[in-house]
């Protein structure tokens, strides 16, 4: 038997943050340290597309999320680490399985409705600015899952309906040309809920709310220091499930530590000092990935390599897969 295959991908339209590295990087990594799964990870440039039209932006993203996993330890020799645009086959199967995705499903995707309903309240054509690629989002997510037969998907809560779109594709065309695809289900780790950012709301490249990732440690002390909190004083207690500094702090921390600081908020902790302490647990956590980082950013020639070896070892899987799946729908040879 061979093993679960894991999968997911961080789309390379912005600087990688801490909503990224608790969310994506650092459970994909421990999963793949497990030994337990068979694990793909990768770059979804061609995703960035939709939402960042700024060309150096995503030529300077990919690199910036390639070495953020590579420095957070990423074992490449273990984990098949790719690029989305240097696996052609993945829009070729977007294609296929657009021909067989309902038009009413996509209807009822969140970020798609979202985005009208924003063009509603701002009283414009509910279309405006909506490209077709915003659209059809789900599909080319369906392709990067299905093209590598992956089992679980660990993604941020507000992914997890992708997901299941592309579980409905995937059967849909199993029902209709054969069992070609594993269905896949999402992973949410429940300890980690989506990430709040500066402002309290989902730290998010749109919202312009995150912590960046690899910054300088004096970046760091600000930008955690730049966390909204409400106006208790020093010696009022406050709300730990309703505090983003809290929430930060139970991504980092051990269960003793989240422990103790829950008594400490409701003891009446000053948010002077709840910072503090924060920015020393989360300025410990990434010290040591921080100066590998900066090596990789400043050698992109080790890293394409890294890239182009990944790609090699996905193509090995989604050459034949994409063979066998056009044949499945009568694309092929005539003789
Ligand atoms: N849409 C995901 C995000 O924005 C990124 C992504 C693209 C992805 N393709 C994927 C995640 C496939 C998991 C599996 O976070």
């Amino acid at each position: 038997m061979s093993k679960k295959r894991v999968l997911t991908g961080i789309t390379t339209s912005g600087t990688p943050h801490l909503g990224n590295y608790v969310g994506a990087i650092r459970p994909a990594i421990e999963a793949s340290q497990s030994g337990e799964f068979e694990s793909f990870f990768f770059l979804a440039d061609y995703h960035a597309l939709i939402k960042a039209q700024d060309p150096d932006l995503v030529h300077r993203s990919t690199l910036e999320i390639a070495a953020a996993w590579l420095a957070l330890g990423l074992d490449t020799d273990n984990v098949t680490f790719y690029r989305q645009s240097d696996i052609p086959e993945i829009p070729e199967l977007t294609w296929l399985l657009t021909c067989m995705t309902a038009k009413g499903m996509m209807n009822r995707a969140h970020a798609y409705k979202a985005s009208v309903q924003a063009n509603i309240e701002a009283g414009e054509d509910e279309d405006m600015a909506i490209t077709m690629g915003l659209f059809s989002y789900p599909i080319l997510m369906a392709a990067d899952i299905l093209m590598f037969n992956a089992h679980k998907i660990p993604v941020g809560r507000d992914q997890i309906q992708h997901v299941e779109m592309a579980r409905d594709v995937a059967q849909r065309f199993n029902h209709h040309y054969g069992e070609h695809f594993v269905l896949p289900a999402a992973v949410v780790d429940d300890k980690v809920a989506v990430l709040q950012g500066l402002d309290g709301r989902k730290m998010s490249k749109s919202y312009n709310n995150t912590i960046p990732l690899f910054q300088g440690e004096k970046q760091l002390r600000k930008s955690i220091n730049k966390i909204k909190t409400n106006l208790l004083e020093p010696g009022e207690p406050k709300d730990p499930d309703d505090s983003t500094v809290f929430q930060l702090w139970s991504a980092f921390a051990s269960s003793d530590q989240i422990a103790s600081m829950r008594r400490e908020f409701e003891n009446g902790i000053a948010w002077g000092e709840a910072k503090k302490q924060l920015f020393e647990l989360v300025n410990a956590d990434l010290a040591g990935s921080r100066e590998r980082y900066q090596q990789l950013m400043d050698d992109p020639g080790y890293i394409e390599d890294v890239l182009k070896k990944g790609a090699e070892r996905a193509r090995e899987h989604s050459v034949p897969l994409m063979e066998k799946v056009r044949a499945g729908v009568g694309i092929a040879a005539l003789s």
